[in-house]
């Protein structure tokens, strides 16, 4: 099965629009994200510009601060502070990787937990790893709805990580340890990957590492999550060889189309969130 995750989005999308119309017929109020991208990494600028469209579209008013790449950590900070205050906006993110002269743990801290609708604050991490109610960051989020779509109940599934980002590989754990899986986490220091991929019920592959999961390390009735984003030559992979195991396991997701999607569909539902929280 290849779990289309590009239709799972959609019902997403679908369904905030719905409840964000309805909010505003009630209301006559709408959730706003406002997203911060400095420098000019040309990844970064798709990445934000899809974003800004996808919250249009389902109705949450969304605003793209720039700033060249020279800027200074101090005028970022006080940009964040501002927005923290700010009545009318329910989301702020600010867009990774940062230049080197800006210090990202600085920036994060200073985003309010309540705001942070990518959900890397220390405080919603927290909360997170506590099994409290939290923010979850959106590509961990939408790894979990797609794995859900497969195999509602994951008690005592084995799940391995490959990857212990704070991004995607840690939130990861955490919310397969919530569904009562035994979760392993590998990384580039572990001994025999290959190996521990094979325990695997569930694998989410997160790495950066282009094909690295070949048909040999997963068994015939694995879940795979790819969330891997590569450039090789002109073409964009995956960290899963999908061509070797997609006629081989339960399910996988595709790259493009699968993980890719969800991400975006889970920041507008973070953004609805927060907005449904604080603001109403
Ligand atoms: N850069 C790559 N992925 C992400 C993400 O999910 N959030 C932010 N803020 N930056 C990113």
């Amino acid at each position: 099965m290849i779990i289309d995750g590009k239709k799972e989005a959609e019902i997403i999308r679908n369904e905030i629009k719905k409840e964000i119309s309805d909010l505003k017929s009630k209301t006559s109020k709408i959730p706003s994200l406002t997203v911060i991208l400095i420098g000019d990494y040309v990844p970064s600028q798709i990445y934000v510009k899809n974003k800004e469209k996808s919250a249009q579209e389902v109705g949450i008013k969304s605003k793209i601060l720039k700033y060249q790449k020279k800027i200074s950590e101090k005028e970022i900070l006080a940009k964040i502070n501002e927005l923290n205050k700010d009545k009318d906006t329910s989301g702020i993110l600010v867009q990774l990787p940062l230049p080197e002269h800006i210090n990202k743990e600085k920036i994060i801290n200073a985003i309010h937990p309540k705001k942070d609708v990518d959900g890397f604050n220390p405080v919603n991490v927290g909360n997170l790893s506590s099994g409290y109610k939290s923010i979850v960051p959106c590509t961990p989020l939408g790894c979990l709805l797609l794995i859900k779509k497969v195999e509602k109940n994951l008690s005592g599934k084995h799940a391995v990580i490959i990857g212990r980002s704070n991004l995607n590989g840690k939130p990861m754990a955490q919310l397969l340890l919530k569904e009562n899986c035994t979760v392993t986490i590998v990384h580039s220091k572990t001994k025999n990957l290959q190996n521990e991929c094979l325990k695997a019920d569930i694998l989410v592959a997160a790495v950066g590492v282009p094909n690295l999961v070949k048909k040999n390390w997963v068994k015939d009735d694995a879940i795979v999550i790819d969330v891997g984003i590569n450039k090789v030559g002109k073409e964009i992979v995956g960290d899963v060889n999908f061509d070797e195991l997609k006629d081989k396991i339960k399910a996988i997701t595709p790259v493009p189309g699968g993980v890719g999607p969800m991400t975006i569909a889970c920041l507008l539902k973070n953004t609805l969130e927060c907005f449904k929280a604080h603001q109403l």
